[in-house]
């Protein structure tokens, strides 16, 4: 088994999985600044017991740094089940949220979901710091 797409991307205009980063391209040295990450921005990703995103997360990675840092991590956890079933409460999460961080150094922001039948998706944004 090749091991080459285990982390997958796409174009998420096409692509429904994709954890689509919208931040500002130039951010403030050292002032906090909103990253909304949204899977499904284009195409909406099934939302059932059976299929749906489990979690998203965010990393920074600052130019010149060994590793990057985790921002934050959002897990999904109401899919429509309840005492009644699969599909049956009426109550299902979005892969929708928002990450606010501040940083002195411009770099690459970086998230990854995860769709509990097709896989680990991800998105990369630069960001300048001015
Ligand atoms: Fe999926």
């Amino acid at each position: 088994m090749a091991d080459k797409n285990w982390l997958q991307t796409d174009d998420w205009k096409n692509e429904k999985h994709v954890p689509v980063i919208e931040a500002p391209d130039k951010v403030k040295k050292g002032e906090v600044f909103h990253v909304k990450v949204q899977v499904g921005k284009e195409i909406s990703h099934p939302n059932t017991t059976a299929h749906h995103i489990k979690w998203m997360d965010l990393f920074f990675w600052p130019e010149g740094e060994k590793f990057p840092y985790e921002i934050g991590y959002m897990s999904f956890d109401a899919h429509g089940a309840s005492v009644k079933g699969a599909d049956t409460s009426t109550v299902y999460c979005d892969p929708y949220g928002v990450f606010a961080f501040k940083t002195d150094k411009p770099g690459k922001l970086m998230s990854t979901s995860y769709c509990n039948i097709h896989g680990l998706w991800k998105h990369e944004k630069k960001i300048e710091v001015k």
